[in-house]
C-alpha cells in the first residue's frame, strides 16, 4: 500500500516537472527571444532611417510605423543586409568617419531576424516615444537644442 502512495507520488512529482519544462521556453520568449516591430525594430528605423524615411523627406516611403513598416519587412532586411541602406559611400576601411551612418552588425541582424520571423508587431507598449521630427525642411538634427 504505501508503495503505491509513494509511486503515485513520484509519477506526480514527474508530470509537474515536466509541465515546469514545458513552460520555460515560452517564458524565455516573452523575455528575450522572437524579435518583435515596437520593441527591437522601431529603436532602429527612428535612429538610422527615420530622417529621409518619413513624409516630405527623399526616402521613397515612410517607416515611422508597423503599417508603414510591415509591407517593407523584406526589401528592409535585403536593404541592410547588403549595406545598401543607410546610404553610406565612404569607405570604412579607411578608418572611422564622424557621422558614419552604417548600422552595428547586431543592428542588421536584428532587422533580418524580423523580416525572417514573419515581421511581428509585437506589443505596442514596448514602443519608444515617436521621435518630433521637425516640420519639413532640413533633415540635419541638432545634437541639442537650447531654448
Ligand atoms: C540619407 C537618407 C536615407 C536614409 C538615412 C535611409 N534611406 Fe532608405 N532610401 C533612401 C532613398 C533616397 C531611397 C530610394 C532610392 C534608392 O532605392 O536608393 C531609399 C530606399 C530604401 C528602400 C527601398 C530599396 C529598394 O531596393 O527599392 C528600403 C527598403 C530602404 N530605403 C530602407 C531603409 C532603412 C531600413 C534605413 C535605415 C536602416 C534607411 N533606408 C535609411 C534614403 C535613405
Amino acid at each position: 500500500m504505501t508503495t503505491r502512495i509513494a509511486f503515485v507520488f513520484a509519477i506526480g512529482v514527474l508530470v509537474m516537472g515536466a509541465a515546469v519544462l514545458a513552460m520555460t521556453p515560452e517564458a524565455g520568449q516573452e523575455t528575450g527571444g522572437a524579435v518583435t516591430f515596437h520593441r527591437d525594430v522601431l529603436p532602429i528605423l527612428q535612429k538610422n532611417c527615420q530622417s529621409c524615411h518619413r513624409p516630405g523627406q527623399i526616402g521613397p516611403m515612410p517607416l515611422l510605423s508597423y503599417k508603414e513598416a510591415r509591407p517593407w519587412a523584406k526589401a528592409i532586411r535585403e536593404a541592410v543586409v547588403s549595406r545598401k541602406m543607410p546610404p553610406w559611400f565612404a569607405d570604412p576601411q579607411y578608418g572611422h568617419f564622424t557621422n558614419d551612418r552604417s548600422l552595428k552588425q547586431t543592428e542588421i541582424d536584428t532587422l533580418a531576424a524580423w523580416a525572417n520571423s514573419g515581421a511581428p508587431e509585437g506589443d505596442r507598449k514596448d514602443s519608444p516615444l515617436p521621435v518630433r521630427w521637425p516640420e519639413g525642411g532640413s533633415n540635419i538634427q541638432p545634437d541639442a537644442v537650447v531654448e
